[in-house]
């Protein structure tokens, strides 16, 4: 059983970078579940545009390689294989050369009223190039929408300068910024959790929440993607975008309905509200570290291919929201490659108890109770309260955890759909409500960069931490000056 489907009209979607990794890996897998799921209706067409010349039989090949590379043999059906290749049409194009583009214009011009989706999957250095073609031939017009992927700049000034460019040609309620995570099935289960429910709205908030802990580790390392990663670093690569995404989500005021505008202008007053990072306070407020080599692993270093690198493969923040629901509750958010294991959580840690009702009658301490909402692996809620052992002889506790996974009670061939077939299919229904506004974006940058900033102006070295570790001790030395710990990293 795959997920249930709404029919989204006719399409064209067309890849810039269609052979490339992104494509290969992510947006053909997706578009092929969706169209094995039957939301694909039966003239749409997916064009892949890149620069090797060839015809879109070899195209094909290549894709069917791809495809049984990363889908699940099980869903590799030979009859809807055929059905998905089918749909693929392969261009050569040079988005640098004017004349390159007529063939596409005649591909398109086929089928008029398709919706259009230009999907980037290439290098920002070309989003501006490939908007302004599209606007030169005139396909950016009628139901043209453009979909970009981070990274969305470098900086504040980067982020809104290719805002600029891409916005001259489509304005912001045509122009898709993926963040993928906002795809992922538990993170739309957090806005359901929060504003479909009665019971947590009215203690989410300083009065009953401790703290709130974001953590994506990561038990791989940079591998392939050194030389990208290596001008980026774990806070442009994740914290910018993933982990402020996340903090939004929990943090913001609920929107007074679930439609795009009202969502995201809810998450952009968050980060307007965040606490400035600057200076010296980086020092207690942050900790930036590097995998160092391991028995059988190669150092960050290594793998980068950059012996005197300085880019942080590990980064912790603690990130303060100066708004009335949030005074006083720290957010700790974490994330780095080559850790104990891949994990990503968010954990809000609510206060202890005003009152021992328990003391004088047993020595087991009060847990505080968690809400752990699991991103992965095993997608689900945890609630951890305090309960009593059965049984007479005395009164004893110990906390126990209320355990949702959301792949419970499926069938066996059920799987948790992946971020890229919902987000897809939203840029094909015009639904914004998942991707980043361009304000958005240029705001976590604001707060980001003088974090930066104030790490070059320090000029420390990142921090060292072992391979396979929970990360660095200044990390953990953080929360311990505030009295508390990281959660665990589980296996
Ligand atoms: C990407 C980052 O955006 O997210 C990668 O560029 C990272 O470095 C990845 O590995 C993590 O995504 P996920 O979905 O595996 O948590």
């Amino acid at each position: 059983m795959t997920s249930r489907t709404i029919p989204v009209a006719e399409f064209d979607l067309v890849i810039f970078g269609g052979t490339g990794d992104l494509a290969m890996r992510k947006l053909l897998p997706g578009l092929y579940r969706r169209d094995a799921a039957g939301q694909i209706p039966a003239h749409s067409r997916i064009i892949a545009l890149a620069r090797t010349e060839q015809d879109t039989a070899a195209f094909c090949d290549q894709a069917r390689a791809s495809l049984h590379e990363h889908l699940d043999q099980s869903e590799c059906d030979a009859a809807l294989m055929e059905r998905f290749l089918g749909r693929l049409q392969y261009l050569f194009n040079d988005v640098t050369n004017a004349e390159s583009w007529d063939q596409l214009v005649t591909v398109l011009d086929q089928q008029p009223e398709h919706v259009r989706v230009y999907y980037m999957a290439v290098g920002p250095s070309l989003f501006g190039v490939i908007a302004r073609g599209l606007a030169g031939v005139g396909l950016h017009e009628g139901n043209a929408r453009l979909v970009v992927e981070k990274p969305l700049g470098h900086d504040l000034a980067s982020a809104r300068s290719l805002n600029a460019e891409i916005g001259a040609v489509f304005s912001e309620d045509r122009l898709y910024r993926i963040d993928h995570y906002l795809g992922k099935e538990t993170v739309q289960n957090l806005m359901a959790l929060r504003f479909a429910n009665a019971l947590f709205e009215p203690i989410w908030n300083s009065n009953c929440i401790d703290h709130v802990q974001i953590t994506a580790a990561e038990s791989l390392g940079v591998g392939s993607r050194g030389s990208y990663y290596d001008r980026a670093g774990a806070m442009r690569d994740m914290v910018q975008n993933h982990l402020m995404q996340l903090l939004c989500l929990i943090a913001m005021e609920p929107p007074y309905t679930f439609e795009a505008d009202a969502v995201r202008d809810e998450k952009l007053k968050v980060l307007r509200a965040l606490k400035p990072i600057q200076g010296r306070d980086a020092l207690l407020k942050t900790v930036r570290a590097q995998y160092r080599a391991g028995e059988d692993s190669p150092s960050y270093r290594e793998e980068a291919q950059n012996p005197d690198s300085t880019t942080d493969s590990y980064v912790a923040i603690k990130a303060e929201i100066e708004n009335w629901r949030w005074a006083g509750v720290p957010f700790y958010l974490r994330t780095g490659k080559k850790l104990r294991a891949r994990f990503t959580e968010i954990a809000i840690v609510f206060k202890e108890p005003t009152h021992s009702v328990f003391a004088k009658v047993t020595a087991t301490p009060v847990v505080p109770n968690v809400l752990s909402i699991r991103l992965q692996p095993d997608e689900g809620l945890q609630l951890q309260i305090m309960t009593k052992d059965p049984g007479p002889g005395g009164f004893r506790m110990h906390d126990t955890q209320l355990d949702m996974q959301f792949s419970a009670g499926r069938s066996d061939d059920w799987r948790m759909p992946d971020a890229y077939e919902r987000l897809l299919m939203d840029v094909v229904r015009g639904n914004q409500t998942l991707f980043m506004r361009g304000d958005e974006v240029e705001a976590a940058w604001g707060w980001i960069d003088p974090i930066i900033d104030a790490w070059e102006s320090i000029g420390q070295e990142p921090e060292a931490y072992e391979p396979g570790s929970r990360g660095p001790m200044t990390a953990m030395e953080m929360l311990a000056r505030d009295g508390r710990r990281w959660r665990e990293i589980e296996k």
